[in-house]
């Protein structure tokens, strides 16, 4: 099993994503969102690349509740923005979301085409690890990114399910890529306190900016969500509550 890490979407191009298990991180915040509400009792969240494609979609999904952010902020129509605080379980037990953010429903379209495709966070990162470690096939761990520039809150994240991999691989000797590897010790130089790191990015200076500061508490808290959360590439859709999710 080789593990390997990609900085930006964009670096897809150069891999065979259908051979892959990939991950995509956007831990400040989609990703770490999605993992909340999917923890929350979620019932199915849809993936979408602009928030005009989310609005249409309302149409076959009258009943979902709309999600998502311009700029960290609820665009204009939405029951929901993107801060995972909103989506506790009276909000969205058995409800279908429909969600489109900036940077993080684009790096799940990117990362589709993937033999196995889950959302990871730095609060699911242990469950997410072990669900990579249930199959034999090479990784690939894809941070979101901000804006197109690498984000060092998803590079964190990234190193962290690294980091269970190394105690947990199926095959006790997984072949780790040097940005892999890079990515495990800034987790390891950061563990001791998650939320410092992560408020010394970009992403985190955006959001604290708009009023969000506790959204990157929570979004640091390691392995708070014992929970892995797969993704179905062809539907671009959370899997179903009834598919297990901790294999
Ligand atoms: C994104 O997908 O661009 C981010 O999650 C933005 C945000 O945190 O609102």
């Amino acid at each position: 099993m080789k593990i390997s890490v990609v900085l930006l979407p964009a670096e897809l191009a150069t891999i065979h994503l259908n051979s892959h298990q990939a991950v995509v991180f956007d831990v400040l915040r989609a990703t770490s969102t999605v993992t909340t509400a999917m923890a929350a009792g979620a019932g199915q969240i849809h993936f979408f690349a602009s928030p005009d494609d989310a609005l249409a979609a309302r149409q076959r999904f009258p009943d979902a509740l709309l999600c998502g952010e311009k700029g960290c902020l609820k665009v204009a129509g939405f029951d929901l923005g993107n801060s995972p605080l909103e989506f506790s379980r009276d909000v969205v037990a058995g409800r279908s979301i429909l969600m489109s953010t900036t940077n993080g429903t684009r790096a799940i379209h990117a990362a589709r085409a993937a033999r196995r495709l889950f959302a990871g966070s730095i609060l699911n990162a242990r469950a997410t690890a072990t669900a990579l470690a249930a199959h034999p096939d090479d990784i690939v761990l894809v941070c979101a990114g901000t804006d197109n520039s690498p984000a060092l809150e998803d590079f964190i994240g990234a190193g962290a399910v690294v980091s269970d991999l190394r105690k947990i691989a199926a095959d006790g000797n997984p072949d780790i890529s040097d940005l892999a590897m890079a990515a495990y010790y800034a987790f390891c130089g950061a563990a001791d306190n998650l939320q410092a790191a992560m408020r010394a990015a970009r992403g985190a200076q955006n959001l604290l900016a708009a009023g969000f500061s506790d959204d990157i508490y929570h979004c640091s808290q390691l392995n708070a969500v014992p929970m892995a959360v797969p993704i179905d590439g062809a539907e671009l859709a959370t899997l179903p509550r009834s598919v297990p999710i901790n294999e």
